[in-house]
Parts: structure tokens; C-alpha cells; sequence
């Protein structure tokens, strides 16, 4: 995809990892298409061949690639050609969009402040999987979603952007999990937006939001 050519500032070169359905790339895509997001998705790479979102991508014109972990004898040999592949397109921040697999150290460090995740809870808790089940169980009268940095430590980046959302008495992890996706395609393009307007940097492990120290993650309500 190019920009159109009366826009004043450049897009912001993008590379999506995903593993699945990529409805949070589908959003990105929207808010590109119909919002003017000023982002550039050069590539959508999967670790997984029949991720159902590359056909969508490939639709839309998008290149994409998916690499097979059975191909490659060990974790650090797989990132480091996902390294490589990721690297022809020269992107400026790498989006994981639903990418379930476990990055190395070597991945994560060649990305610093550039490489961005969305995690659907209220980090720092319930980092890792099934998140929703766990909000329940733990009778949360808030759960949420969290658009963060990625660090060596998973899920454990400093947080840029969270949303809350209201658990339901009645809610299932199902319901919970609809309401808590919805916000997700909510906030993912606005902090992505932050990013290609310049006002979101990383600078040495500090995030700076317009020029400042972001001490705390910002808040939106669902
Ligand atoms: C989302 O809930 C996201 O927060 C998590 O994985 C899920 C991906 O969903 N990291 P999708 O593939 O974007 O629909």
C-alpha cells in the first residue's frame, strides 16, 4: 500500500506479527483505510501458515509471509530469520497483533522502542494467557486491555495506553472478552497514531508522551 500523495507527512512503516483471526490488524487496516491513520503496513508475517488473517491481508494487498517453527531447530534460529525477513522492510515499529508465540531476548533487543503489543487485561495483572477466565475467577470488577512496549519480560513493558472495562455479574469469559475486543480495536490504532505523529518515543527504556516521562500508563473507559 502507498500513501496518498497529498499527504503532508510520511507513513509510518509498519511490519504486523500475528498468529490468528487478526482482528486487531483488521482494525489497524480500518483506521488506516477510513481514518487516515498515518501508517503503512509493509508486511504481515505469521507463524502460522493457516493464521486465517493472511488471505484478508493478501486482499487487501498486503505482502505476507509465514514462517513454520518446525523448519527451524531451535527458538533462536527461528527468530533470528523472522529477524531478517522482518528487516527487509525497513519498519519503524513492529506491531504484534495476536502474535502467540514467545520472542528471544536477541529478538526483543534489536527491536527496543520499536516493537509494541496489546495484551487484553489491566497490566501488570493477569499477564500471560487466558486472561478473561482469570478476571472472573478472581471476582475483578474491572478488567481491561493494555497496549505496551515490549520488554524481555513478557507482557512486563512499560504500558503506554490501557482501557478499562466493567466486568458484568453475568459475564462469561466469552462476554468479557467481546467487550474487552471491541476496546482493543479502540485503542490500538490511537497509540499507533501516537507513534507515527512523533508524539510517542522511547528514549533508553523511558517512554516519553509528548516530550515527557510517561510515569503511568494513560486511561481511557470503555
Ligand atoms: C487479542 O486479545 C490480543 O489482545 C491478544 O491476542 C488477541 C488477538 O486477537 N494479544 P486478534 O488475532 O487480533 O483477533
Amino acid at each position: 500500500m502507498s500513501g496518498s500523495t497529498d499527504r503532508a507527512k510520511p507513513l509510518l512503516p509498519i511490519v504486523v506479527l500475528l498468529s490468528g483471526r487478526g482482528s486487531n490488524f483488521k482494525a489497524i487496516l480500518d483506521a488506516i483505510n477510513n481514518d487516515g491513520l498515518p501508517v503503512e503496513i509493509r508486511a504481515v508475517i505469521s507463524n502460522r501458515i493457516d493464521a486465517p488473517a493472511l488471505s484478508y491481508a493478501q486482499q487487501a494487498g498486503i505482502q505476507t509471509h509465514a514462517l513454520n517453527a518446525d523448519d527451524y531447530p531451535s527458538r533462536k534460529s527461528f527468530d533470528h530469520a523472522l529477524q531478517s525477513l522482518i528487516d527487509t522492510f525497513e519498519p519503524e515499529l513492529v506491531v504484534l497483533a495476536g502474535y502467540l508465540r514467545i520472542l528471544t531476548e536477541d529478538f526483543v533487543q534489536h527491536y527496543a522502542g520499536r516493537l509494541i503489543n496489546i495484551h487484553p487485561s489491566l497490566l501488570p495483572e493477569f499477564r500471560g494467557l487466558n486472561t478473561h477466565q482469570r478476571a472472573l475467577d478472581a471476582g475483578a470488577t474491572q478488567h481491561g486491555a493494555s497496549v505496551h512496549f515490549v520488554t524481555e519480560e513478557l507482557d512486563g513493558g512499560p504500558v503506554v495506553l490501557q482501557v478499562n472495562v466493567p466486568v458484568n455479574q453475568d459475564d462469561t469469559s466469552e462476554t468479557l472478552a467481546a467487550r474487552v475486543l471491541e476496546q482493543e480495536h479502540r485503542i490500538y490504532p490511537m497509540v499507533l497514531r501516537w507513534f507515527a505523529e512523533g508524539r510517542l518515543d522511547w528514549n533508553d527504556g523511558q517512554v516519553l508522551l509528548d516530550g515527557q516521562p510517561l510515569t503511568s500508563p494513560q486511561q481511557l473507559s470503555a
